[in-house]
């Protein structure tokens, strides 16, 4: 095994396959259990496709829409082997630290042995436009812009999640001082919240 964490290029996502819109929202739930089985590539590909994707190649749109379209949200995936960066762009992990730091992704005791969650910070110094109608409107608001934003990433990933039969829970209940710490961050990183998730525990 090599000593370093490697990026993780991520596969397209099928489209065509998994619930229907109103069968997932139907089945959109929290759970707090899960099985220690890591998700599958496939999974893991398309809940960060779904969150925080590019759905149209021509303008590089998302999959969420995001004030004044300055996208700022950064999400950064914690597993067994390590934390990444998600690069929608390229649709690929890009290595941040190696090693399990999964328990500082929150501070209930399922979150260190659930086999994924995800942190979602908002970069302030990204939250920037040339238009100046824009620009005061980002620095205005920009704590309800960036916690907005996060809304839609985590809605997204708990219909994903719904549609893929994946057991999934949103927390704020993180310390994120400790969290920021661990992982370089600047104080321009405002965290907004977290998600577990995993496949249902068998029973
Ligand atoms: C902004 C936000 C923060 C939340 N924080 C936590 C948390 O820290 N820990 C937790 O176990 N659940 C957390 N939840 C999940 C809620 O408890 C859950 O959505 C709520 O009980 C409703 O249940 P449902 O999602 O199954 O409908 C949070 C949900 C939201 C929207």
């Amino acid at each position: 095994m090599s000593d370093k964490l490697l990026p993780v290029k991520l596969v397209a996502p099928v489209v065509k396959d998994g619930a229907t819109l109103k069968g997932a929202i139907m089945k959109r739930r929290t759970s707090r259990e899960f099985s220690p089985q890591p998700l599958t590539l496939k999974d893991l590909s398309e809940l960060l496709w779904a969150a925080y994707g590019i759905n149209r190649k021509a303008t590089r749109g998302r999959t969420v829409p995001s004030a004044c379209g300055v996208y700022p949200l950064d999400l950064y995936v914690f597993t067994l082997d390590g934390v990444y960066l998600y690069e929608a762009e390229e649709h690929k992990l890009n290595p941040v630290v190696k090693g399990d730091l999964r328990a500082l992704a929150g501070g209930q005791e399922f979150v260190a042995s659930a086999p994924l969650s995800i942190a979602i910070f908002a970069d302030r110094s990204r939250m920037t436009s040339d238009d100046p109608a824009m620009e005061a409107s980002l620095k205005a608001h920009a704590d309800r812009i960036a916690a907005l934003d996060a809304g839609a990433v985590t809605e997204n990933a708990y219909l994903y999640a719904a549609s893929a039969n994946i057991n999934i829970v949103e927390r704020m209940w993180v310390d994120d001082v400790k969290l920021r710490e661990a992982l370089g961050l600047s104080d321009d990183n405002l965290f907004q919240v977290a998600l577990t998730l995993g496949y249902p525990p068998e029973k």
